[in-house]
């Protein structure tokens, strides 16, 4: 768990978690559209850019560095991921690209008798790769498994029950990037594996959130993007070796033939790479702030891959008390649950706060979700939108747009404090 002392210092670590670039103090809430960039990050990003900006392949130093850069930030990436090696790990322009490139090659082993079973939960990311091999003929048709409505997750059994021989693709996401709700990714993969059809997992939306272990869920592949965990734009995907090796991806003849490279279109982006890992050092340093607090605990790993599991599990635990903080209220100032005509979408059982992530969505009836947001930003200083997110969530609502709050670890218990109060003065007029 995170004390005063050590938010100070998470929030030191991020150069704008106080104050916006005009000098303006607000509090960032807009985390699950793309967190602010932590320092470390930000720094060896740009040193990577300016100093190793050569492209890989030669033998002068700047691009030997950059060869270096790209290697190291795949290392750091398997060793947070628990992926077998850095080997197993693709990059990708965004998530949304890597899913459409996994879709295309496996559309080419299907005939058009098989299907895909997501969720209601997804973002489109998730959604439009498999629904565009329908069109092309590939697959029969995309089964979305539904959401329970009351609380935003997932009716396991019905996902069960569109599963059958036909299925070639399970892929979900691990939490939904409006509800919050987290899905049971190692239930799912049983039943995947069962199937013999492909897992993939959707991780954009959860991984600033908490540990993630792809051996442990055993998903076939994991996506994730840097710039929703305090890094640049650029995405991330663990492939099982076999998969990485036996599927037939875009690629340009001349380029490598197996690999993480075979999936990749043209060059490498260094600088990418070195922000990531600016913000796994970020998350070792954390881990080096708490460790006091885990003797004893997550014994079964080692070295850095344990130190990331304490640093995203005590990010985890405090994020825990910032969502209880929100939906029942802080000091005097009520939270969400008690705010006449506030509607939550998602879990709001404060005993039950593991099952989520601490995204809210939300509606005040009778207030304009623009006037909300407008009111928190002008009166508050309080920094987040309103929008469809690209959720399919937010179809199943029936909702055109959300509010949704999105916090994540340089947030605090005062940032909460002085949400409510602000969404309070305009509920309560
Ligand atoms: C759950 C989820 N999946 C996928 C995406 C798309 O990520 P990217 O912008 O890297 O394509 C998002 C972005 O908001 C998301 O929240």
């Amino acid at each position: 768990m995170f004390d005063q002392d050590l938010v100070n210092k998470i929030r030191a670590a991020f150069p704008r978690a106080v104050k916006d670039f005009t000098g303006r103090e607000r509090a960032f809430f807009d985390n699950g559209t793309g967190t602010l960039v932590c320092e470390r990050a930000a720094k060896a990003e740009a040193k990577a850019r300016i100093d190793y900006s050569a492209n890989i392949g030669a033998n002068f130093d700047e691009s030997q560095k950059a060869k270096e850069t790209v290697k190291a930030g795949r290392e750091a990436v398997a060793e947070f991921l628990n992926a077998p090696s850095g080997a197993t790990i693709v990059s990708g322009e965004s998530a949304t690209k890597l899913l459409f490139d996994v879709s295309y090659a496996i559309g080419k082993e299907c005939n058009g008798t098989e299907n895909v079973v997501i969720s209601e939960l997804e973002h489109y990311a998730n959604v439009s790769p498999w629904n565009e091999l329908v069109r092309v003929g590939k697959i029969k048709e995309v089964r979305f498994a539904r959401m329970n409505l009351e609380d935003g997750t997932l009716d396991f059994d019905h996902l069960q029950e569109l599963i059958d021989s036909n299925t070639k693709v399970i892929s979900v996401t691990a939490a939904s990037n409006v509800t919050g709700t987290k899905i049971p990714l190692e239930r799912v993969s049983s039943l995947a594996k069962e199937a013999k059809a492909y897992f993939i997992v959707d991780a954009v939306h959860h991984v600033p959130h908490g540990p993630i272990d792809v051996q442990k869920i055993n998903c076939d592949f994991l996506v994730f993007s840097g710039y929703k965990i305090f890094g640049s734009h650029g995405s991330y995907m663990y492939m099982n070796p076999e998969y990485m090796e036996n599927l037939k991806p875009y690629k340009v003849k001349p380029s490598a033939k197996s690999g993480p490279f075979k999936w990749e279109s043209g060059t490498r982006n260094q600088a990418m790479f070195a922000s990531i890992k600016g913000v796994l050092d970020h998350f070792l340093w954390l881990a080096e702030q708490i460790q006091s607090q885990y003797e004893g605990k997550f014994e079964e790993n080692t070295g850095n891959r344990r130190a990331y599991k304490i640093a995203m599990n005590a990010s985890q635990q405090y994020e825990n008390l910032l969502s209880k903080a929100v939906l029942e209220g802080i000091d005097d100032v009520p939270g969400l649950l008690s705010i006449p005509d506030v509607k939550i979408f998602g879990i709001t059982d404060t005993n039950r706060l593991d099952e989520r992530d601490p995204t809210f969505a939300f509606i005040v009836d009778g207030v304009p979700n623009e006037d909300i947001i407008k009111h928190l930003w002008e009166k508050g200083g309080i920094a987040t939108r309103a929008e469809n997110f690209y959720s399919y969530a937010v179809e199943v609502y029936k909702q055109l747009k959300v509010n949704r709050i999105s916090l994540v670890q340089y947030n605090t218990l005062e940032e909460v404090r002085i949400f409510l109060k602000t969404l309070n003065t305009i509920c309560n007029k």
